[in-house]
């Protein structure tokens, strides 16, 4: 079969549009780019649609990197939005959820906000409580990413990158960050990340949708059945710290080793779980090391058949139910979103490694490359 790919610049409302047509498929994916808004200082943010051969729609903003939309089919076809978000550039200004977010440069907790690299100690913003979280005030989150539609390859692909200047938010050297989201044929979201550093730095960045199989703003996700592929968690203090322990799931509610309903155990009389709200804890991956991409977990939601599967390279994932999720804060389609009706499963290294020797070393140096890949694959179920 003879494929023709065409690349027309327009201006206006869509600027660029990428096809790739065989004429003999129901649908040719697309790439197309379009206004989103304007930050309060005025910077133009734009909204990238992809959409895939069958239909499958990603939404991606190059305001903080973030997953606004994202339609995929049911077991009868039918696509519903699975991840939360807002319907302007505005509501991700103002957002406090990271809803989609590209996270960074340090993914969850770093405790007391500082940490030490070759004896110096780096003070950061405590913007948790006495820690940092998710980057500090102004993480990556609430940058403008410099965005570029790349060719067809194995589907739809989108380029961001982001210069983390010496000393943004505390942390040491300049960090030349990459991320490539590239929506499949065979409906997986995938994103890989890379950076370098010229100074000794830390590193830990991760991406923050909140998932609900069966449709964004269509109530809780305690029905949905969740397999983690993790014998051990790490059990965290009152300020959500990790303690420094491994902790074995079996015989606690943390064991997700088989499928079960995420609110089958949610609200039992459990140390861990009242310190969390419920489920906000990272679970420590079972794979091998340099084996490419290992699946995390696996998410089915029994009313539409929609499966959600997660596999990375990282070796933590963080399981978080939206217990801070309060229905005040208007979503997309005028939606509002109340406590638990979303999960997050944010691939990372642990919290607070730069403070826990045991734990897998999150130092970039100058010369190395950070490179990470995590897929969200979503597929049926009859
Ligand atoms: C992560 C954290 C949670 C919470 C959310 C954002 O999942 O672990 O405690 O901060 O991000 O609201």
């Amino acid at each position: 079969m003879i494929r023709m790919m065409m690349l027309t610049i327009f201006s206006g409302a869509v600027l660029m549009t990428i096809l790739g047509a065989t004429g003999a498929t129901p649908q040719s994916g697309s790439t197309t780019k379009k206004s989103f808004g304007k930050t309060p200082d005025g910077q133009p943010v734009d909204l990238f649609v992809l959409t895939n051969r069958g239909g499958a729609e990603a939404s991606i903003t190059n305001y903080g990197g973030a997953v606004v939309s994202l339609k995929v089919p049911d077991r009868n076809g039918k696509l519903a939005d699975v991840v939360l978000g807002y319907d302007t550039a505005d509501g991700y200004v103002n957002d406090k959820s990271y809803f989609g977010a590209l996270v960074g440069r340090y993914g969850n907790r770093i405790g007391h906000a500082q940490f030490m690299l070759d004896g110096k100690t780096y003070t950061l913003a405590k913007n948790n409580g006495e820690n940092s979280l998710h980057g500090g005030i102004k993480g990556f989150n609430k940058a403008v990413w410099t965005a570029k539609i790349l060719p067809i390859k194995d589907g739809q692909s989108l380029e961001f990158s982001y210069l983390s200047k010496d000393g943004e938010e505390g942390f040491p050297g300049n960090l030349r960050v990459t991320v490539i989201y590239t929506l499949t044929d065979t409906n997986s979201l995938k994103i890989v990340y890379s950076a370098t550093t010229d100074k000794k730095t830390v590193v830990n960045l991760t991406s923050h949708s909140y998932f609900n199989l069966a449709g964004q703003g269509s109530g809780d996700i305690l029905g949905h059945q969740l397999m983690i592929q993790a014998d051990k968690f790490t059990p965290v203090d009152a300020a959500l710290i990790p303690t420094g322990e491994l902790r074995d799931v079996a015989g606690t509610p943390f064991d997700f080793r088989k499928p079960t309903a995420i609110g089958a155990r949610i609200d039992q009389d459990e140390e861990q779980l009242k310190l969390g709200g419920g489920y906000d804890h990272n679970f420590v991956l079972r794979r091998s090391a340099d084996i490419g991409e290992s699946l995390a977990a696996r998410v089915v939601e029994p009313t539409t058949g929609r499966v959600l599967e997660v596999w990375t390279t990282e070796p933590g994932v963080q399981f978080y139910t939206g217990n801070f999720l309060d229905g005040k804060t208007p979503g997309k389609g005028g939606v509002t979103y109340p406590r638990r009706t979303a999960f997050c499963l944010e691939t990372q290294h642990y919290p607070d490694s730069p403070n826990q020797p045991k734990f897998p070393s999150v130092v970039l140096k100058p010369g190395e490359r950070y490179h990470t890949i995590t897929s969200y694959k979503f597929s049926v179920e009859k």
